[in-house]
């Protein structure tokens, strides 16, 4: 990440949110990157996130009690928690070249700089329980409507951001992919990602599944098992990183012993390249996703596990039995970033008729990030239903029963929407580690 990125990036968000300020009619805006929440009746405090709204300004993991304050026509305020403190490391003195764009203060107090305000000034975040917010506007709804629908369009350093997520990632996806095939345990894999990924449990953008074998069935799998299993068929990794807050989300499927599941995990990660191609600009997201439907069924002909066509399958509804989730979501500060069912900065809200659970049902733009992930699985919950609510399925039950012990597919890359030809950030991540 260069620092012309950083600065063009923050220009952006002063340009947004003097926009926003202007048409919401407030002087100056707060943003509160939130404090640390203590265990009821305990002294522990639970796992620190910043709001992604705060964190989105700077080049750094924000702590807790970090404020900024945007006054348009200005350089934006930092204020950061000085504190005294020898129970707890406490932060130091942000620097780096990107300070000079701000107005940097220590914060010794939380009470000192808020009254000193003047205007009419808008909150965005939790509210403090350290401070009185009467005089300000918590969180205006029109406001905030607008500075949500502008994140789905990524700045070039957000974007650098999230390759270098997906490049931190990729090594810890390497080294599990290394453990499945030495035989270990899910729990053993789950340290061996962390560890090559440079990464503690808490720091993960979202709880890695390490899925081997049936367990790859559930699609948010969460156990990470310490036994090791007598013999290993599949591993389901789906585990990200995190840098400057922004997040990859990446899932691969290992496998050995079937010849029909390893065809049918390439012919998953064919589709999932394919799909990436057809995420343009313009495009609707419930097409890419109608186009996932559509080669899972051909998956499911081709291997023999259907016997009707394309046409009848989609028809019925049976590739829906073993791709059930959505092809994927906005990504950026969040694994699943906001803003994927906002229409307009307005905040009006759209839910896809057909497929009520797919989290973006804006159509694509340059900029956005998503992530592509088709899947295939033996879920015997599912398998189930669909034998006993429709006769006609068509689907050999003994060679899916072949088929349970290992579990499911998942392919997720992370790409940028361009009219040009898109930018798969987690392919770019997997080949830089190659060379
Ligand atoms: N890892 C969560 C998801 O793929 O959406
Ligand atoms: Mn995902
Ligand atoms: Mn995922």
């Amino acid at each position: 990440m260069t620092f012309e990125h950083y600065r063009t990036h923050l220009s952006t968000l002063m340009a947004r949110y003097s926009d926003a300020l202007a048409k919401s009619g407030h002087d100056q805006i707060v943003i509160c990157a939130g404090s640390q929440v203590v265990v009821a009746e305990d002294d522990r405090t639970y796992p620190y996130t910043p709001l992604a709204f705060a964190q989105q300004w700077l080049p750094y993991d924000l702590h807790p009690d970090t404020f900024i304050v945007f006054r348009p026509g200005e350089k934006p305020r930092l204020l950061w928690p000085a504190r005294a403190d020898f129970w707890h490391l406490t932060p130091t003195t942000p620097d780096g070249e990107w300070t000079a764009l701000w107005q940097v203060e220590a914060a010794t107090s939380l009470k000192d700089w808020l009254p000193a305000l003047v205007g009419n000034i808008a909150w965005l975040g939790p509210v403090h329980p350290q401070l009185d917010l009467q005089r300000v506007d918590v969180n205006p709804t029109a406001l905030k409507a607008e500075l949500i629908y502008s994140r789905a369009r990524k700045t070039e350093f957000e974007i650098q951001c999230l390759q270098a997520a997906n490049d931190k990632a990729v090594v810890g996806h390497r080294a599990a992919g290394l453990a499945f095939l030495n035989g270990q345990s899910e729990a053993e894999i789950y340290r061996a990602y962390l560890h090559y990924s440079c990464q503690l449990e808490s720091q993960e953008p979202y709880s890695g599944i390490i899925a081997l074998n049936e367990s790859a069935a559930t699609l948010h799998y969460e156990r990470r098992r310490f036994e090791r299993p007598v013999e290993h068929r599949t591993l389901l990794i789906d585990a990200g990183a995190n840098v400057n807050g922004y997040a990859s989300d990446i899932t691969r499927t290992h496998t050995k012993g079937s010849a029909l599941f390893l065809d049918l995990a390439n012919g998953i990660e064919r589709l999932s390249l394919s799909l990436t191609d057809q995420a343009k600009p313009g495009i609707a997201w419930s097409d890419i996703h109608h186009g996932a439907l559509t080669g899972v069924a051909q998956l499911l002909l081709d291997s023999g596990i259907c016997r009707h066509s394309v046409e009848t399958q989609l028809a019925q509804g049976i590739p829906q039995t073993f791709f059930p989730h959505g092809i994927g979501h906005l990504l950026g500060l969040q694994v699943h970033d906001v803003g994927g069912h906002q229409q307009d900065v307005e905040g009006r809200l759209a839910a896809h008729e057909d497929y009520p659970f797919l989290r973006l049902t804006r159509d694509l733009q340059p900029g956005m990030v998503v992530t592509v992930e088709p899947g295939l699985y033996f879920i015997p919950m599912l398998l189930e239903r669909m034998d006993q609510e429709n006769p006609d399925h068509g689907c050999d039950l003994d060679l899916i029963e072949t088929l349970k012990p290992y579990g499911g597919i998942r392919y997720e890359d992370n790409v940028v929407v361009s009219s040009g030809v898109s930018t798969n950030l987690t392919v770019n991540a997997f080949d830089r580690l190659a060379e």
